[in-house]
């Protein structure tokens, strides 16, 4: 036995000097090591051996195995180097060939621009509301103060679905009583963001997809003085300190009385242009004081609580801050204009 040991060994790591790869290192394994092979029989044989034979035998075993399973963690190393070794001989770099260029994204002009309006907005206190896209032909007009057929819903045309009552939202007004039936009766200071649809001929100043940003405030004592000054100083936040800004009495059928707020013309500074159409004014939004009914459908009682109200267009206002002259560049998805941001 102790021979046959001798021999086996001998062979077996003759065997592995030839050997490079993985699967027949697997081989070779299975057939010195594995369970049928000799160095493995000889635990088994020990059992018809002679008391004094049985130890030698053993010990002799042990030491083999150990050797084989030595030798063919080793062989592996070598293999591995020799594989390496090899793959950087042949294989060459051309460190000389131009890099992939890393693609980085960007916000949306007009998310880096409402962005900017929830930071000035924040800082006086107003939480971001989001309200739905999709709404009901009460809350986009009726709760609005624009009862069923009543004229006023003309400049607020929309898209209307199969569902009876269910129109995409015209503007963000509609979140005003969302926002008004979830906090009755406290005291309310939010701005509601997001995407508009309008049934209206698409030009280079209007689409018929934008986004708004609305502004509510609710509580006791607020007053038109609350809306001209938190106006006035967040577009002085937005564009500079000494920006020109005027308030000019308007018609909204939900606020009474009812303005629109016009920025000095960035491109002639109010001397007249054609962007301005030549009076030296751009308008920015739409506000007013909330309407009783408005806030009846709310659920505040108008003899207790008062507010105000506005709704701006990002688009607008991103146009007047880059000087874009085409208000369609914005949902066009074209790279060459996006990228410019
Ligand atoms: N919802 C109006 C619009 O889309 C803007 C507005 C909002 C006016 C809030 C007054 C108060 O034109």
């Amino acid at each position: 036995m102790l021979e046959k040991l001798d021999q086996i060994e001998k062979q077996a790591l003759t065997a592995l000097e030839a050997l490079e790869d993985e699967e027949s290192l697997l081989q070779w394994r299975a057939e010195y090591l594995g369970k049928k092979s000799v160095v493995m029989d000889a635990f088994n044989v020990m059992r018809e051996l002679s008391k004094e034979e049985r130890p030698l035998v053993g010990k002799r075993a042990n030491q083999v195995r150990h050797a084989l399973e030595s030798a063919l963690e080793e062989r592996r190393a070598q293999a591995k180097q020799t594989a390496l070794a090899q793959a950087l001989e042949t294989e060459q770099i051309d460190v000389t060939l131009p890099g992939r260029p890393q693609l980085v994204g960007r916000l949306h002009p007009v998310t880096q621009t409402m962005r900017r309006i929830y930071e000035i907005f924040g800082q006086m206190g107003f939480q971001v509301y989001r309200s739905r896209e999709v709404e009901t032909d009460d809350y986009n007009f009726t709760y609005l103060n624009m009862p069923a057929h009543h004229p006023a819903r003309d400049m607020w045309d929309t898209f209307y679905t199969d569902h009876e009552d269910v129109v995409l939202r015209t503007h963000t007004s509609p979140g005003q009583v969302h926002a008004m039936r979830e906090y009755c009766p406290e005291p309310i200071r939010v701005i509601l963001p997001g995407m508009c649809f309008r049934y209206e001929q698409v030009t280079a100043r209007s689409e018929m997809q934008f986004t708004q940003v609305e502004g509510l405030a609710v509580g006791k004592d607020i007053s038109f003085g609350d809306l001209k000054g938190t106006l006035s100083d967040f577009a002085r936040r937005l564009f500079k300190s000494d920006v020109g800004i005027r308030f000019r009495a308007s018609h909204f059928p939900f606020t009474e009385p009812s303005a629109e707020m016009d920025m000095e013309c960035f491109i002639c500074s109010g001397e007249g242009c054609p962007v301005c159409k030549h009076t030296g004014w751009l308008e920015i939004l739409g506000s007013g004081v909330v309407h009783p009914n408005v806030l009846r459908y709310g659920g505040y009682d108008p003899a207790e609580f008062t507010g105000f109200a506005f709704g701006l267009g990002p688009e607008r206002i991103t146009m007047l801050l880059y000087q874009i002259g085409d208000i369609r560049n914005f949902w066009r998805n074209d790279l060459r204009f996006l990228e410019q941001f």
